[in-house]
């Protein structure tokens, strides 16, 4: 999705404000822009890469002490440079502003805009801000005061940074519903959607909060915060926080693509997000935060909200509450729950489940289940600093460390491995889990990242697969029981990243309907664990082979399922029961990332996609 930095210095901030750029590119996005001051604003985008971005300015020897630049996906008006932010307050160039989010009200305020004869140049949302800011400007004159009277008549979800070409040393940001933070920094003061996009000149972040709007200058900075209610604003303090993010951990290192890294750091992702209980003798209800026994205790169900890969992780993770801690569960998309009447139970604990908790739809399902009458939230979440967190009444951080490839794998796995310990403590509340079960579990925690580094040694052979789906144009995913959804998760990542057409199906829904679709021209991926359901879906896989398909199965070392003309195996090592569907995620992740290679897609920036979905 969009991204913004904003740079006011002692200094030339233009190199802080491309690098920045550069750091939000896994984001998505198709124009890039930025503007200076520099005796006016000076303002070049384009529709190519960052890189290309920062040719125009070394061609054009842009420079100044401040500046505000953006990555645009594209929602209202088609990718093109006309409609590239920054965007200027019509002809007179006065107002340069950049904009992440959607406004929802903007036809309204375009219409009144024009008739007070302002000017439009573009097709986005974000031109009426400019617009409005110069038309309170006039009034005001002050650049702060006119802002806040701007975004009071905004409605939708924004983060916005906007400059005077009158006021150049003064920068004015605001958040409302998208993502923005302020870097202090030796010779300056940023602005960023993203704390990576900042490391480079400072560690120092200021987390705004929704509805505050801060003005920065190059030695100082100053937050006001509208009041929901009076409407009148007044000054505040936000805590700086020191930012943990390491360089490193944004950076590529000796990987060739951030998915290729991110889906080789999983062990030690998992072995970071479970360290409170990997030397622990108990799974105690305190890791989901000091109220969580109470919650825990009135809990009578629970209703996962999610999208994506995270929407996944939440299906596996109904097979396990229900299974093991005798809890019901229900999962749901977020964008569909947040639009229907669903009847609400309060005490049914709603957990929102997101890698940047700022995806648009799980933040607004969560607001409407708690509007419903649910008591209670948890967000299982990778950003410390992100709404989601800030919204839940309890929380737990995945520490899978940034994700930067769009499509999602160590946050999955992550997830997990939270939504195992999240089973295991209602099961021990429920009276379901005796101290030897608890005891087991702890070993197989502790195993846990030993066994992933395992999975991820069948990378050779799934090369070799590869090879063979590059020249296919669909693909079908099978699997039973709790695998299903990982065959879910498999197709997602095949689709999302070599853009093959690939559906999950439960293997014993095949002969309704997905059978017809099968020949030689279609591989079938099976996920074939030694459980319960091997026998069920041998006899599924059976009926593919009868009719031409291509059998591609990810076993265990004891799955009774031999090599033969049509069936390419490989496997893991044996059963690994509860923990089997983060290992069988494993192969899916590599696959889908070397047919990708092999068709030379994008892999970390996949057309289309964004990494944090900030809009509906
Ligand atoms: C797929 C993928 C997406 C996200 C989805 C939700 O690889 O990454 O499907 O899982 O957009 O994002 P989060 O987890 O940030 O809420």
């Amino acid at each position: 999705m969009c991204g913004i930095v904003g740079a006011i210095a002692r200094e030339n901030v233009v190199p802080v404000l491309l690098e920045g750029l550069l750091r939000l590119e896994y984001r998505g996005y198709d124009s890039a822009g930025i503007v200076v001051t520099n005796g006016g604003l000076h303002r070049l985008r384009t529709t190519e890469r960052v890189a290309e971005l920062a040719k125009l300015v070394s061609n054009d020897k842009t420079e100044g002490f401040a500046g505000i630049a953006h990555t645009r996906w594209a929602t209202h008006g088609v990718p093109c440079e006309r409609n590239a932010h920054p965007h200027f307050s019509g002809n007179e160039k006065k107002i340069a502003v950049v904009h992440n989010g959607i406004i929802e009200n903007h036809e309204t305020i375009r219409q009144d805009l024009q008739e007070a004869g302002f000017e439009f140049l573009s097709d986005t949302d974000t031109e009426v801000i400019g617009h409005l800011v110069s038309k309170h400007l006039a009034t005001t004159h002050d650049l702060l005061d006119a802002v806040f009277l701007a975004v009071a008549e905004l409605r939708g979800a924004y983060a916005i940074a906007v400059m005077d070409e009158e006021q150049p040393g003064r920068i004015i940001v605001a958040r409302n519903g998208a993502p923005l933070l302020l870097g202090l920094g030796e010779n300056g003061n940023y602005a960023a959607s993203d704390a990576s996009a900042l490391l480079q000149v400072t560690r120092k972040m200021v987390y705004l909060e929704e509805g505050d709007v801060a003005e920065l200058y190059h030695d100082r900075y100053r937050i006001r915060t509208c009041d929901a209610t009076t409407k009148l604003n007044s000054e505040v303090t936000r805590p700086v926080r020191e930012s943990d993010l390491t360089r490193e951990a944004v950076e590529l290192g000796p990987y060739a693509h951030f998915m290729q890294k991110e889906i080789f750091e999983q062990p030690v992702a998992v072995a970071n997000t479970l360290e409170m209980v990997l030397n622990a003798q108990s799974i105690s209800p305190r890791l989901f935060g000091s109220k969580a026994e109470e919650i825990f205790q009135k809990t009578s169900g629970i209703l996962i909200l999610a999208c994506g890969t995270s929407y996944h992780a939440g299906l596996v993770a109904k097979y396990w509450l229900e299974s093991i801690s005798g809890l019901p569960c229900s999962v749901e998309i977020a964008s569909e729950y947040r639009y229907r009447e669903p009847i609400a139970n309060p005490s049914t604990l709603v957990v929102g489940i997101s890698q940047s908790g700022e995806t648009a739809d799980t933040l607004a399902a969560l607001n409407y289940a708690k509007l419903l009458g649910h008591d209670h939230s948890l967000a299982i979440c990778n950003v410390p600093e992100s709404a989601l967190i800030r919204q839940a009444d309890l929380r737990f951080l995945t520490r899978a460390g940034p994700e930067i490839g769009v499509a999602s794998t160590k946050a999955f796995t992550t997830q997990l491995a939270v939504l195992i310990l999240l089973t295991s403590v209602f099961a021990k509340l429920r009276n379901k889990f005796p101290s030897e079960l608890e005891q087991e579990m702890l070993i197989g925690l502790r195993h846990l990242p030993v066994s992933i580094q395992l999975a991820l040694q069948i990378e050779p052979q799934i090369k070799e697969w590869a090879r063979n789906f590059s020249q296919k144009r669909h693909a079908l995913f099978l699997g039973r029981g709790i695998h299903y959804p990982i065959a879910m998760e498999g197709a997602l990542k095949l689709k999302e990243i070599s853009y093959i057409h690939a559906e999950a199906y439960a293997a014993g829904e095949l002969k309704h309907g997905p059978l017809a679709l099968v020949d030689k021209e279609m591989p079938v991926i099976a996920i074939a664990p030694n459980d319960v359901l091997l026998e069920k879906l041998k006899s599924n896989l059976q009926e593919v082979r009868a009719r031409g398909g291509e059998l591609y199965v990810i076993a265990d070392a004891d799955s009774n399922i031999k090599e033969s003309e049509g069936v390419h195996i490989i496997r893991l090592a044996g059963y690994s029961g509860m923990f089997s569907p983060m290992l069988h995620t494993i192969p899916l992740q590599l696959l889908a990332y070397h047919v990708a290679l092999q068709k030379g897609t994008d892999v970390d920036k996949p057309r289309n996609l964004a990494k944090a979905v900030t809009v509906e």
